[in-house]
């Protein structure tokens, strides 16, 4: 076994999951805007301290991905925020990639950038402690979109991504989100989403990539929002295994969904079907950002120096979607709270 591909499964098995709080500082102010709270540089760093010092980080959490500020910051007892969450056992991951900007030749869609620089940067991350990465595409879907333009560079630059990632001795998350924005329907979901995977797995076999080191972070496959369409999530959970099943590689050792804007109950609800239906090989888990601190951050909001209470609602959280990573959720077990 291959030292990443260690480091891949350390994160991923046993119904671990990734808590993704590696919201940029505009992304995250919009988060703590929302319940009124100031977003400074002490407040991002109280909310994210609390959720690193929990319980749950032990048994649930394999891997918290981090934005650049909280990877350099220190909490009050003096150690660094990657040494607070290496000593619950859980692994530090650092979000790389700089956004998603326009792209030039198709002006309403995007391309991820960030590679200017990236392989030096990558060594200072490794030095703070960081032994993942993530890089997110972001694709919309419309009848024209993702054209084949955008798929095919968001592809490319995923791709050197992961090259630079693997070079620098860490596991690189490849995240193509297909957002669940629009009037599609579920179906046209999954074509769109198998296109885009398709294209992924081949920039990465052509950039020599070590799929046993990477972890896939897809969308589940969702009507849109504005669709109107309504269905089960027996029926995500089987369009989902078909469409990873039929895209992915099984040399990749596992796939850890995003929520994307499903509530907390959706995306656990949700997962946890993928688990009782799974026939792929894959491990499937999440790595949730919203999904995983709405309603902590939302608690913590009223009282900012309650942290037992916000540990205990963000315990909850993973505890639910630990059981959903092995198929033993149920909204029983989410009531006995
Ligand atoms: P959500 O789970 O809130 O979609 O966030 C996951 C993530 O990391 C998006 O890049």
């Amino acid at each position: 076994m291959t030292e990443l591909n260690k480091i891949a499964l350390q994160i991923l098995s046993k119904g671990k999951g990734i808590l993704a709080a590696d919201e940029s500082t505009a992304t995250m102010t919009k988060r703590l805007d929302s319940v009124k709270v100031q977003s400074n540089e002490n407040n991002r760093l109280l909310f994210r301290q609390t959720l690193f010092s929990s319980l749950s980080m032990k048994e649930c959490i394999g891997g918290v991905i981090l934005y650049d500020e909280t990877i350099r910051q220190k909490t009050s007892t003096g150690k660094t925020i990657p040494e607070l969450i290496n000593s619950t056992g859980s692994l530090t991951g650092i979000k790389v990639d700089t956004g998603a900007k326009v792209l030039a030749g198709s002006k309403e869609e995007k391309v991820t950038e960030g590679l200017d620089g990236l392989r030096e940067r990558l060594k200072e991350y490794y030095k703070l402690g960081a032994r993942f990465t993530k890089w997110r595409g972001v694709y919309s879907i419309s009848d024209k979109y993702p054209s084949k333009l955008s798929i095919s560079a968001n592809a490319h630059v995923l791709a050197r991504y992961a090259a630079l990632v693997q070079e620098a001795g860490m596991v690189p998350i490849i995240e193509p989100e297909v957002l669940m924005d629009g009037n599609h329907s579920a179906k046209d979901c999954q074509h769109k989403t198998s296109e885009v995977l398709q294209k992924c797995y081949e920039e990465l076999e052509l950039n020599n990539i070590d799929l046993k080191g990477t972890i896939l972070k897809p969308n589940m496959i969702l009507p849109g929002t504005n669709s109107g369409e309504k269905i089960s999530s027996e029926e995500i959970a089987e369009l989902t295994l078909e469409c990873l099943k039929n895209n992915v590689p099984s040399s990749v050792p596992g796939i850890a969904f995003l929520s994307g804007g499903q509530s907390e109950i959706e995306a656990t609800a949700n997962l946890n079907q993928i688990n009782i239906k799974n026939n792929t090989g894959f491990v499937m888990t999440y790595s949730y950002g919203r999904a995983l601190q709405q309603s902590a951050l939302k608690f913590w909001s009223k009282d900012l120096k309650n942290i037992t209470g916000t540990q205990e609602i963000f315990d909850h959280r993973a505890k639910m979607c630990t059981l959903a990573a092995q198929g033993k959720w149920s909204k029983n077990l989410e009531n006995s709270k």
